[in-house]
């Protein structure tokens, strides 16, 4: 098997894929309340040329891919999807990010289709709060999923937690919390300056470190060595929890030196970067004919520009135009 190196020297095997721009929900730190242009039909790729794009990315090493949107099960025909990926050999790795609004019907297909890994994002546990966040959400719907892809035999469940000054903060000890009782990954995710109208501030935002004082006060956290599904995400544990906590600092302590990630948008663009909007265009190739070989080429060039790391935290930052739910989170 090919793995394919950048230009400084990272081994490039996690491809993310964004299947859709919509979303059920408008999260307030993703999407603006009136929600975004949409993309057009034609403008998404089909299935199918994400099937080939994924065929054609192992053959330069990738070897672990995840679906996200906007919210991935809002798209039709995702069952099937997920069960042509699983069927690409060297796909050692395959999991989705999801809102778990529409998971408790999905759940149990999903698994059985071949999709080995769940991300649930979850900013509250406090149902009004979550319906403020998500601007409308039912939390409740959220539980529900999360059950249902338990008893469906996802283990573990991750819960991908934004952390936002004043909005969610004061809820940091309950997550933690949860990690005690529950068999659930907690990942506090700082909350990251991505898109025009996604209400950054410095205010708002507080680092992973912060967050893991404030545990301290709840127990000792010890250190949990990183295994291969854990990414960026530090891992701890609390003294006899059944579950974990994890942070994803992904501005104060920026992973660029070990990211292995290239990203495609649904509208077929391929970034090797979530902070920079250099995109290579493989839609337009793919709907000109190109062969696989072709295809190859134009993948591996795009992966030897990946840049070195991002700026976010320069004080000449430009947030990157394109939100989230554009991008694939
Ligand atoms: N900062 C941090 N995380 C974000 N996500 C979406 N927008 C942001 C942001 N600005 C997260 C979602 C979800 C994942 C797809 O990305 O909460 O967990
Ligand atoms: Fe939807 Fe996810 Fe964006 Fe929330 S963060 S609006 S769930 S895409």
């Amino acid at each position: 098997m090919v793995q394919l190196i950048d230009s400084y020297n990272r081994p490039i095997n996690y491809l993310r894929i964004s299947i859709t721009d919509r979303c059920n929900l408008r999260c307030m730190y993703c999407m603006p309340k009136d929600g975004v242009s949409l993309l057009g039909h034609d403008d998404i790729l089909r299935y199918e040329e994400i099937v080939r794009v994924a065929h054609v990315a192992v053959t330069t090493g990738i070897s672990k891919i995840r679906i996200t949107g906007g919210e991935p099960l809002v798209r039709k025909g995702i069952v099937d999807f997920v069960a042509a990926l699983a069927d690409i050999d060297g796909i050692q790795d395959l999991s989705m990010t999801t809102n778990g609004i529409l998971l408790h019907a999905d759940a149990v297909a999903l698994r059985r289709a071949g999709l080995k890994r769940l991300n649930i994002s979850l900013d509250s546990l406090n149902p009004e709060k979550y319906t403020m966040i998500t601007r409308g959400g039912d939390i409740n719907q959220v539980f529900a999923g999360i059950d249902k892809a338990q008893e469906a035999g996802f283990s573990p469940i991750k819960i991908n937690v934004v952390a936002i000054r004043g909005t969610n903060d004061d809820e940091i000890l309950s997550f933690a919390r949860l990690s005690m009782d529950r068999e659930v990954h907690i990942r506090f995710i700082e909350y990251m300056p991505v898109g025009m109208e996604n209400g950054w501030k410095k205010e708002r935002f507080i680092s992973c470190t912060e967050i893991q004082n404030r545990i301290e006060e709840l127990g000792h956290l010890s250190a949990l060595p990183s295994d291969n599904g854990s990414g960026p995400a530090q891992m701890y544990k609390i003294k006899g929890a059944k579950g974990r906590i994890g942070f994803i600092s992904s501005l104060s302590n920026h992973f660029c030196s070990t990211c292995n990630r290239l990203r495609l948008t649904p509208d077929g663009k391929l970034r090797t970067c979530l902070f920079s909007d250099a995109e290579t265009d493989l839609k337009a190739f793919l709907r000109q004919g190109c062969s696989d070989a072709e295809l190859e080429h134009i993948i591996t060039d795009a992966i030897l520009t990946k840049p070195q790391k991002h700026h976010a935290t320069e004080p000449v930052f430009k947030k990157c135009v394109r939100g989230m739910s554009a991008i694939g989170g």
